[in-house]
């Protein structure tokens, strides 16, 4: 499976995809990255792995390059990669429904709550100031409307009377970091697949 990974951030999810590469334990091929920051430390990660790197950085001196242009690179590249997936790991750009339409491949993302509730940001803050007794994170298939396409796995934590937006958010990324390789080897092994008319085969457990 030749799989391309959007990222914007530290790129910890990247790197647990890397290592699980390296030993053996997923069977793909991780065949490029695009990050949208040209800070971002999932970049170093990426090249120190010898994977290829797009930095398709969307504020330049100063000017914000409009989504079009960078939705406009970004096509083109994942069409050189020919990848047969595309992981939002931690891209915190917010792409048009044109795109995901005309993405080479399926798209999924990992998103910080137990979808369907909490969509978009500040989701540990969110799940504190509700009361809620349970916290997690979801991978769902990208659709146009945001965090919103089908679910295809969950991870779960209980909320301690002691956590923090903070706390959460550490607890929640150590989900990720397991969820996220095991989804994509379901993906990989064909537990799952992201084929429109098949969406309803999800992981999920019944
Ligand atoms: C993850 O916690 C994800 O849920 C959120 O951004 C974070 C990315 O972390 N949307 P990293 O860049 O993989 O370290």
């Amino acid at each position: 499976l030749r799989v391309a990974v959007l990222v914007s951030g530290s790129g910890s999810n990247l790197q647990v995809l890397i290592d699980a590469v390296q030993q053996k334990a997923l069977p793909i091929d991780i065949v490029g990255v695009i990050s949208n920051r040209k800070d971002a430390y999932a970049i170093t990660r990426a090249k120190d792995a010898g994977i290829e790197v797009a930095v398709l950085s969307h504020v330049e001196s100063g000017k914000r390059m409009g989504i079009k242009t960078f939705e406009a690179h970004a096509n083109e590249q994942l069409v050189a990669w020919q990848p047969d997936l595309i992981v939002l790991a931690g891209f915190m750009r917010v792409l048009s429904g044109s795109f995901i339409d005309n993405a080479p491949a399926p798209m999924i993302n990992l998103h910080p709550s137990l979808l369907p509730v909490y969509k978009g940001l500040d989701t540990h803050q969110r799940v504190l100031q509700a009361g809620d007794r349970h916290h997690g994170c979801s991978i769902h298939v990208v659709t146009a409307e945001l965090d919103a396409g089908q679910v295809l796995s969950q991870a779960v934590l209980p909320i301690r009377h002691t956590d923090t937006p903070d706390s959460l958010q550490k607890r929640v990324q150590v989900l990720e970091h397991h969820l996220l390789p095991w989804t994509i080897l379901q993906i990989a092994i064909g537990g799952v697949s992201l084929t429109p008319s098949e969406q309803a085969s999800s992981i999920l457990p019944a």
